[in-house]
């Protein structure tokens, strides 16, 4: 399903000597004995998973079909940015069925949040609302926004059937409210943090309610599973992608680019971006995890790479067979001189464009590459490459020494917000 190829990556050490500290890692993820063990519930998740609460999710999603026009997705960061990297890799940016879904809960722009509940005024909705804590900020904020919007519009009784929680299952502010309010509700397990959540309810009941497979996505991860549960380097390609990304790190290159060659990827990125970031940059470590969208950024971050600070290598997330392919028109008079092109499919000029770029950043950029190729943009292509990269940016975070599971960092900010906002 996944093709490592380090071939252009430009390793200057050899990987089987972090064996043992691969091996040691593996111990720590798989037997719960690293820092931040008590997160690592998303390891044996995809046999272990809760399948009374999956059976209730597929439940619930036959049973709202067809009554809503738009899905609003209520969440931020983990709780958030999964779902919709699944979506649009799956359905695309301009999906042919299923509902309109729309994230809320993700910012404090007033635009945004004005513009969305004008957009919905004559579309029939329904929310779900996603938060571990139950008290993020971004999210609790749009929550009471649009909570009233659909009280006042249907009345409180049909907001209970139409407002979905998914929040801890025994604490917290959004647990208690959805108590009191009869909500539908789903957990969040304890031991999986919030962006190695996209294959519990988080994750799941977005998806399902937006019609996506979510058994075939659940399969992919059970696949990945038994592909990447070898400690051995000569096995596990995951485990190989993060004794690279190392080694490039040690080797003086301070960020990782993270390369797509199709729009509804971007997302793909955004999450990759929160997973390792969040996970891997603390106590001064870690990869700057930056992304772009080629060609369309070729025009643009595509000078910094060829011939800018080198201080960057590219990992290529490339999809071999993406859908809805389109063979370029011939025309008589070739005004516009494209005719070199005629009878071609456009699939293919993407992927010259990126063996073209490939040659150019790696021979005259001198930028490593690493490429890693999925087979498809099906479900079970997402389950399994998501479970690849939870899997390497676990044995990352313990190659570095930090703790791939908390976010101390980001609590330092909300201090200071919290202050001028005046909370207690
Ligand atoms: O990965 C994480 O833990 C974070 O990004 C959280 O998911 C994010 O801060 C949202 O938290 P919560 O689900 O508690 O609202």
């Amino acid at each position: 399903m996944i093709k490592l190829d380090l071939s252009y990556a430009k390793l200057d050490e050899d990987l089987d000597a972090y064996q043992d500290k691969v091996s040691e890692a593996h111990k720590w993820l798989h037997e719960k004995t690293g820092k931040g063990s008590d997160y690592v519930g998303w390891v044996e998740w995809p046999y272990d998973y809760d399948k009374e609460e999956f059976d209730r999710i597929i439940a619930l999603s036959e049973k709202l079909k067809g009554k809503y026009d738009v899905l609003l997705v209520c969440g931020i960061g983990g709780s958030y940015l999964g779902a919709r990297a699944a979506l649009e890799m799956i359905r695309g940016l301009f999906p042919a069925d299923g509902p309109e879904v729309i994230f809320i809960g993700n910012t404090f722009s007033h635009t945004y949040i004005s513009q969305v509940l004008k957009h919905i005024e004559d579309k029939e909705v329904i929310l779900n609302v996603i938060s571990k804590s139950g008290t993020t900020t971004e999210t609790a904020l749009a929550f009471r926004i649009f909570k009233q919007y659909i009280e006042k519009r249907y009345g409180k009784e049909e907001a209970r059937w139409r407002i979905i929680a998914t929040t801890d299952k025994n604490k917290g502010t959004l647990k208690e409210l959805s108590d009191k309010e009869g909500y539908e509700e789903f957990a969040v397990p304890d031991d999986i943090g919030g962006r190695y959540s996209v294959f519990t309810a988080v994750g799941l009941l977005p998806l399902a309610l937006a019609g996506v497979d979510i058994r075939e996505l659940m399969e992919g991860a059970r696949e990945a599973h038994e592909a990447y549960k070898s400690d051995s380097l000569k096995e596990n390609d995951a485990y190989k992608y993060a004794v690279a990304r190392r080694i490039l790190n040690n080797s003086g290159y301070k960020s990782e680019m993270f390369v797509t060659y199709h729009l509804q990827l971007t997302m793909i990125a955004e999450w990759w971006k929160q997973l390792f970031g969040e996970s891997e940059g603390k106590d001064g470590n870690g990869l700057l995890p930056t992304s772009v969208c080629y060609s369309t950024d070729l025009h643009s971050l595509g000078q910094f790479v060829q011939d800018g600070n080198k201080c960057l290598f590219e990992t290529l997330f490339l999809i071999e067979n993406m859908p809805l392919d389109i063979v370029f028109p011939d025309d008589k008079e070739n005004l516009d001189g494209m005719n070199y092109l005629s009878g071609k499919n456009i699939s293919w000029v993407n992927e010259m464009a990126m063996k073209g770029t490939l040659s150019a950043h790696t021979e005259e950029g001198n930028v490593p590459n690493i490429l890693i190729t999925l087979k498809d943009n099906s479900p079970r292509a997402f389950g399994y490459m998501i479970y690849f990269f939870f899997k390497a940016c676990g044995m990352s975070c313990y190659l570095v020494g930090v703790n791939p599971f908390n976010q101390p960092g980001v609590e330092v900010y909300k201090k200071k917000m919290f202050k001028l906002l005046g909370k207690e």
